[in-house]
Order: C-alpha cells, then structure tokens, then sequence
C-alpha cells in the first residue's frame, strides 16, 4: 500500500511556520501587517467556499484581509479601476481576483491589471514568463505548482534525474509545474487531452502528477509500482449520503492507484490545504519586500 501524503498536515505546519514568522516581523516592525486583499465578482458559491477558506487561513496566521465584494453586473471597466486602486494602495501587500469571472469581463485584461509585484497567484504574464525563462526568477510561483514541488521536497521524494509525467498544460497547474519539475532537474513529460497512448506513458513515470479534471480518470493498472503518484483533482461527485449531497474525488482512481503507487496524494486533503499555505507564503515574501 502507497504512503500517504498528507496535505493537510504539511499545510498545517507551514502555516504555523507563517504565523512566527509574522509573530516576529511584528516584534521588529510594531505597526506593520502583512495585508492580502480579494476581490471576488458575483456569488458562486463555490468562489465563496475558497475565499472563506483563504479569509480564515489568512486570519489565523495574522495576515490582514480585505474582501472586495463586486455585483455580478460589474463592467470590465470598473473591474479594472479597483484593481489598479488596490495596485496604488500602499497597505496592500498582495491581492487577488477570484477565478472564474462573469462571461462578460476578458480574464487575461484582469490579470494582467495585476500589479506583479502584489500577484501573490503568481498568475501574471510576468510572474509566468520569468517562471518559464532559465536564469530568471519571478516574484511569486503559483500556489498549487509551489504546493506539488513543497509536498515532494516535504515528503522526501527524489526529483533530480527522476521522470515526471504531467498530466493537463494549463497556465495555473500544469506548465508551471513542468517548469518547476525541470529546475529540480527531472525530466519532464508534459501531456494533455490530445497527448496518444497516455496509459503507456504514465507507465514510464517515477513521479505522476495530474491535473486535467476528470474524476477518477488515472488508473492503478496504468501506474508503474512504486510511482509517486500526486493528484490535484478536485471533482464533485454526487452523493445523497452526504449532508452537503456532494464527495470530492481525484483525477487518479485512489483505490487501485493506492495498491501500486510508493506515495499518494488524497483528495481531499492533499494538494488542496497546500495551495492556501502558499499563498499565505507569497503574501507574507511580498510584505517582506515592501518593507525593505
Ligand atoms: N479559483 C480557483 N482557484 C483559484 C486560485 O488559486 N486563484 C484565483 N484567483 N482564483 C481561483
């Protein structure tokens, strides 16, 4: 049986790291807060449930915290001037604007309205770009893929000369993670929806990371024995005997992935609680340097 890689737990112990952190800055710099502010458009209750989950990590770790409520019917326009407020606001340390946005608002305008030295995402042109590019460094990295590379080093996984297969290219998990992946010196395999023979090419992976969306997709029988197997599915399942009618599941189909695989990420409680305390991470690096 794989050994579990817990999420939750590694989460819980950086954020505790955070809160001394801040613990300390406050003792050397007394009337000094780290501050995240969110600006989330609408309310989807899913955006709601991650922006209370950010709100109250925040909290916890002394980190200030804004929300920036906007209607629904919020033109682009307007959209875009609180931005650049929040960019000019001294007090605000880094921000973000909670994805998935109305139809009528062009989501790359909105990132790219982001300050990228406040892009504590890690999702601006900038940030992405100097990722992507060798010898340079960008200001923040995207939490999820900071998260993965976290619970690896955490879990004291090799990455150095190890194959890793990525499954999904997206600009918020995957590429960042195959670039991530390739400066700790693995070799990397990027796939994704047009990808052929992918059962085969899971099979040559020592370390498996998948993030395309599809519940339960990835199966045991595809997994060479002893993969690192690292899930960031988050699906929605239906589920009457649950109170909130819903169970989360994974890409991977955990209970014959768990049989093969050396380690496993669950979900839930895997990669999730990490991408909070990374951006709390990002947040207080960003506070750091507004202080220097
Ligand atoms: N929606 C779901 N996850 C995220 C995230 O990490 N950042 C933002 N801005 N929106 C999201």
């Amino acid at each position: 049986m794989a050994k579990l890689i817990d999420g939750k737990a590694i989460a819980k112990d950086i954020r505790n790291q955070i809160k001394n952190e801040i613990r300390e800055l406050k003792q050397n710099y007394p009337n000094f807060s780290p501050r995240l502010a969110i600006i989330q458009v609408g309310g989807r209750e899913d955006s709601t449930c991650y922006v209370r989950q950010k709100e109250k990590a925040a909290k916890e770790v002394g980190i200030e915290f804004m929300l920036h409520k906007k209607a629904d019917s919020i033109t682009e326009s307007e959209l875009l001037t609180s931005i650049r407020e929040l960019n000019d606001n001294p007090t605000i340390h880094g921000f973000l604007v909670q994805l998935p946005l109305p139809s009528h608002i062009n989501e790359k305008n909105v990132v790219e309205t982001i300050s990228p030295k406040k892009d504590v995402d890690g999702f601006h042109a900038i940030n992405l770009g100097n990722l992507a590019k060798r010898n340079c460094e960008p200001l923040f990295l995207p939490c999820t893929p900071k998260g993965i590379l976290e619970l690896l080093k955490r879990s004291g996984i090799k990455i150095s000369g190890k194959h890793a297969v990525v499954i999904g290219r997206s600009d918020i998990v995957g590429f960042p993670v195959f670039t991530l992946l390739s400066r700790s010196d693995a070799t990397v395999t990027l796939c994704h929806s047009k990808t052929e023979n992918l059962p085969e090419l899971i099979k040559t992976a020592d370390i498996l990371i998948v993030a395309i969306g599809k519940a339960g997709f990835v199966k045991g029988e595809w997994i060479k024995p002893g993969t690192v197997v690292i899930d960031v599915g988050t699906n929605a399942i239906e589920d009457s005997s649950k109170q909130s009618g819903v169970r989360w599941v994974g890409d991977v189909e955990f209970s014959s992935a768990s049989a093969v695989a050396s380690h496993i990420s669950p979900v839930p409680g895997g990669v999730g609680p990490m991408t909070v305390a990374m951006l709390l991470q990002n947040t207080v690096e960003s506070a750091k340097r507004f202080l220097q």
